[in-house]
């Protein structure tokens, strides 16, 4: 019999009810009673930081980049070809919504990138300059982008990866135009377009000790020497799982013993996929190494992870098969990777939620005058069970009369049911449905079920 559209309404309204009583097998919402990323840094003195991807900052992503991060990188929408496309037309849409959402949030910024051999526009790439020009296009460059946020941003990412892996200059546009002094050009300019900002040259691979970093040494000892404005050194540090470099810390060390901070600009570390949890620990593990290094260089003034979720990292896209870079999956679920960033800026004292869990739920799929049919679906996601029981107390003296797929008593208001010989086993990512047939009068509550 189709039923009427009155029993229908109430039938969802029934569904309703018993999804909200979900239960959880031994989840408590622990986490929230940690402090967020960001308060454990400040209390430190340290930043912790985010890119970001501006059109994405709403809802979950939104709640997440600014509960938990004291400061935010645009990831793409200040780099020369995302604001100047076209020669003389500027797009600064993304750049200003991201600055702005940061302000909202009290977080500081840091701009990135300004002379860089990559995601430059076309026509910059494809003209044929004189010096001459080129010099002019940078200065103004500079002085465009950097005086639009004057005050505004904490910190500027001027040149971006200058040298090659053997510690010589990379052979870009600047370089090979202007020479290795575009680089004291581009800094000098970036400081008079804004003297507050902290100017920074950025690379990868110069994380350790190594031919890479110690040409970026060498250059920001000349620079100091000359003074040439120069505040500090980016460590991308975009690392493989299980490579956190052993001489990091060092490495920190000896920059800032030149007299410029240090920061951790891009951090994430990569796995083959797919995941598994193994490759998370250690991927916490090597997380909560590069937090310890830089925490302990006292000029080491934070780190920023290149995307907070593996749904927004880059990784995947340019190194096929490998991918869960960053500390929240790719649903925005915490991986040990974030417990481990808070436990070593002091915080993760409380009980994690798990990770993994199996839930049961209850619901009355049909209803008549004296009786009802009902269900309860045990679900697993992440974990497993090799055989269950649930329980659950009746609260308007519904009375059990039947049930399939499991064996169920009734004692008093209190029913328990377990497994049958055939559907013991749930597993990952599965589920077991089983069914009863009851009584009920005046009304039929939907129960708290427990599964344990
Ligand atoms: C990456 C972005 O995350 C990607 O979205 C983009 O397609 C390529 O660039 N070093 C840097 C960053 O300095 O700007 C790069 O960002 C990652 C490597």
């Amino acid at each position: 019999m189709r039923p009427s559209r009155s029993s229908r309404a109430r039938l969802a309204a029934l569904l309703t009810g018993a999804a909200a009583l979900l239960l959880t097998l031994g989840a408590t919402p622990a986490q929230a009673a940690d402090p967020p990323l960001r308060d454990l840094a400040a209390a430190k003195g340290k930043v912790m930081g985010t890119a970001v991807t501006g059109s994405k900052l709403t809802g979950t992503y939104g709640d997440i980049a600014g509960r938990e991060f004291n400061a935010l990188t645009p990831g793409n929408a200040m780099k020369w070809g995302s604001v100047e496309p076209t020669r003389g037309t500027f797009n600064w849409a993304e750049a200003d919504q991201i600055v702005a959402f940061a302000e909202a949030h009290g977080q500081q910024v840091r701009g990135h990138t300004l002379v860089w051999h990559s995601q430059n526009p076309s026509w910059l790439t494809n003209g044929s300059w004189t010096p001459a020009q080129l010099g002019q296009l940078m200065n103004d460059h500079i002085a465009t982008e950097v005086g639009r946020y004057k005050g505004r941003l904490a910190t500027w990412d001027v040149v971006n990866e200058p040298f090659n892996e053997d510690g010589t200059y990379r052979q870009t546009l600047w370089y090979n135009g202007l020479g290795a002094d575009y680089i004291a050009q581009a800094l000098t300019a970036a400081r008079a377009a804004d003297p507050s900002a902290k100017l920074y040259i950025n690379d990868y691979n110069v994380e350790g000790v190594n031919a890479k970093s110690t040409a970026l040494y060498n250059l920001v000892k000349s620079l100091k020497e000359r003074g040439v404005p120069i505040d500090g050194v980016g460590l991308q540090a975009h690392l493989i799982l299980g490579q956190v470099p052993s001489t990091l810390q060092q490495n920190i060390q000896r920059f800032a013993d030149l007299g410029v901070d240090v920061a951790i600009t891009e951090l994430d570390i990569r796995m083959q996929l797919p995941s598994d949890s193994a490759k998370l620990t250690q991927q916490a593990a090597d997380y909560k190494a590069v937090m310890n290094a830089c925490l302990a260089v006292s000029r080491c003034v934070g780190v920023t992870v290149w995307g907070f979720t593996d749904s927004d990292s880059w990784i995947p896209s340019t190194f096929p098969g490998q991918g869960a870079a960053t500390p929240y999956d790719e649903n925005y679920a915490p991986k040990p990777a974030y417990r481990a960033i808070a436990e070593s800026l002091g915080g993760g004292t409380t009980t994690p939620p798990p990770m993994d869990e199996c839930t049961a739920t209850y619901s009355v799929t049909s209803q008549w005058n004296t009786g009802f049919t009902g269900q309860v679906r045990i679900a697993c996601s992440g974990a497993a069970l090799s055989s269950w029981k649930v329980g659950w107390t009746y609260g308007a003296g519904q009375q059990l009369t039947q049930a399939w797929n499991a064996s169920c008593t009734q004692s008093g208001a209190a029913v328990t049911c377990s497994n049958a010989s055939y559907n013991a086993t749930v597993p990952d990512g599965g589920s077991v449905t089983f069914g009863f047939n009851g009584s009920w009068n005046g009304s039929n509550p939907v129960p708290t079920v427990t599964l344990g």
